[in-house]
């Protein structure tokens, strides 16, 4: 495509920007019956499946908007946007920001088309970097937050093509070496060649056999699912995931993770960079990022898979692994103040199930730094827990998804929004978002990432800043009704953004310079900046990437409750 030609269809993206032509609100009405208790009693399914569209978009919308409104004091009417403020109206008008044009622009300088049909966008489109590496391809997690600004703007058939195409690939034998790959593994990336002389296109497609570490990504059949959700969710329509083809591709997914094995936890056990970290950090064992996706692509299935005799039986398994799995997470993974000080004053070496301290935690072994971090308002889910071992590190993806998919509880969602509040500086700093804090230093960044010279201290995944992240913070923040929030971080990025060149990551501290070795023209640094300005505008699009409240699931028991009984 020329520049002429594709500066003649950025207009008419810029011009869809507010006057969408697909609605937000299609409803999958089985989504909202998500009812946990009421589906393990009666495992052969009698799901009420019918319930209105504009039931359901409104139910969604009132809560952003009750939530937003305590906040905001102002009503809702037509026609005007729902946030305005007083201080914020200049920038309510619906007059997209100068850079937002520039950014549609760009995001579709990066298509990649397969017979002529746009199937995905590649990671980064920069001219100036002499590493390619595999950058020019298509990633399935890059690709979610361009999936999702398209959604929203009214543009699902590139959707369409890239879940299809992903399907596909996953019915490729996977192999490293001589040893074979679960079947339902999902690529990382895959690429278009094409062939000037024969005119004909082929795809290679990246399981973790070229992958840099060679490890599978765990994290692409969740986004699949969850992009599948995200589809039918905004279009209405239900075709695509009652297609055999993507019934077959949810179960192959769930299989290979609801498989039994030797696991005493519900939580999925991972190596080493099989996220969007996906290099060695000591993410290993059982990941945040991971274990939030796990949920909400669990949740989604469960919405997604139809009730025949095959379907009913995955969906009594994951209802099964939800129960336990929020469970489990919502007690072992949560810290705040008050259960830091509980685990600090832990005993050891406890046997039996009257354990308090059931995984035998040091408290020697938390980190000095975490003292002075926790506020007293506030909380997070830590990085990982096993045991003897608990990785306190703050992980921005996965409480964001956890907030997304209801993981967390009402209450722990509002208290993330607190401690990035409380911890502006050091989460947000001057370029949203730090993937995760703090960098890991010294001799233990050596153990840790084997001496990685791209992970060091606050650069990259070591606690550098991802513009990328800016979309699932504004998602959470709408969620949970602070939307000031989101405006704040969206203001520091678009001050830099355009200027610096969209980068892929910044460095430092409070994430002032720009990346290291960051590729410039970062797609999902474009895309995540535009779904966030897309989603503010018109919160209702938070119901393509959110689940409703599971008002069944019960409420988690303390663990200083045992002790205490
Ligand atoms: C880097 C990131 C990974 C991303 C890829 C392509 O490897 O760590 O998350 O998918 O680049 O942008």
């Amino acid at each position: 495509m020329d520049r002429q030609e594709s500066l003649k269809v950025n207009v008419d993206g810029v011009r869809g920007f507010g006057l969408r032509n697909v609605s937000s609100q299609a409803s999958l009405s089985e989504m909202d019956d998500f009812d946990l208790s009421k589906l393990l009693d009666k495992p052969r399914l009698n799901i009420e499946r019918k319930r209105s569209f504009d039931e359901r978009s409104l139910s969604e919308l009132s809560i952003a908007l009750t939530r937003g409104l305590d906040n905001y004091e102002s009503t809702y009417s037509p026609g005007q946007s729902v946030l305005d403020t007083p201080a914020s109206s200049a920038r309510n008008s619906f007059e997209p920001h100068p850079i937002v044009a520039e950014a549609w622009e760009a995001l579709r300088w990066s298509l990649v088309h397969f017979r002529g049909q746009p199937v995905g966008t590649i990671a980064a489109y920069d001219h100036a970097s002499e590493e390619v590496l595999n950058y020019d391809q298509v990633f399935v997690r890059d690709f979610v937050p361009s999936a999702l600004a398209f959604l929203m703007n009214g543009e699902p058939d590139i959707v369409k093509n890239f879940l299809l195409k992903t399907l596909q690939l996953q019915g490729w034998e996977k192999k490293i070496d001589r040893f074979k790959l679960g079947e339902g593994a999902m690529p990382a990336s895959f690429k278009v060649l094409h062939d000037p002389v024969r005119k004909t296109d082929s795809v290679v497609a990246d399981f973790g056999e070229s992958a840099i570490g060679r490890v599978a990504p765990v994290d692409s059949g969740f986004w699949w699912i969850i992009l599948l959700r995200a589809y039918t969710k905004s279009t209405g329509d239900l075709s695509l995931a009652e297609k055999p083809e993507c019934q077959k591709g949810i179960k192959l997914i769930m299989s290979l993770c609801l498989s039994e094995g030797f696991d005493t936890f519900p939580t999925l056990l991972c190596a080493d960079g099989c996220s969007m970290i996906d290099r060695r950090m000591g993410i290993y064992g059982y990941p945040i990022e991971i274990q939030a996706l796990f949920f909400m692509s669990l949740r989604c299935a469960l919405a997604l898979l139809k009730h025949d005799e095959d379907g009913n039986e995955f969906i009594e398994r994951i209802v099964k692994r939800l129960h336990a799995l929020s469970y489990h997470m919502r007690s072992y993974f949560w810290l705040d103040f008050q259960q830091l000080n509980d685990i600090y004053r832990y005993k050891t070496e406890e046997y039996s199930h009257t354990a308090v301290n059931k995984f035998n935690v040091i408290p020697n072994s938390i980190p000095e730094w975490v003292f002075d971090f926790m506020p007293m308002r506030g909380g997070y889910f830590i990085g990982n827990v096993s045991p003897a071992r608990m990785d306190f590190r703050w992980f921005v993806l996965g409480n964001c998804v956890a907030i997304l998919s209801c993981l967390a509880t009402t209450d722990q969602a509002s208290a993330i929004m607190d401690l990035i509040e409380e911890r502006w500086e050091e989460l947000v700093g001057e370029m949203p978002l730090k993937i995760c804090y703090p960098a890991i230093e010294s001799h233990e960044w050596r153990i840790v990432t084997g001496c990685d010279p791209k992970n060091t201290r606050w650069s990259y995944h070591n606690g550098g800043s991802w513009p990328v992240l800016l979309w699932l913070l504004t998602a959470a923040c709408i969620k949970t009704g602070r939307i000031q929030i989101a405006r704040r971080a969206i203001d520091l990025a678009e001050n830099r953004l355009l200027k610096d060149g969209w980068p892929e990551y910044y460095d430092g501290k409070l994430g002032r310079y720009i990346g290291k070795q960051a590729r410039k023209y970062q797609t999902w640094s474009i895309a995540g900046y535009l779904v966030a300005k897309m989603m503010l505008e018109d919160p209702s699009h938070l119901g393509m990437i959110s689940l409703e409240v599971d008002k069944q699931m019960k409420p988690v028991m303390k663990r200083s409750s045992s002790w205490t009984c």
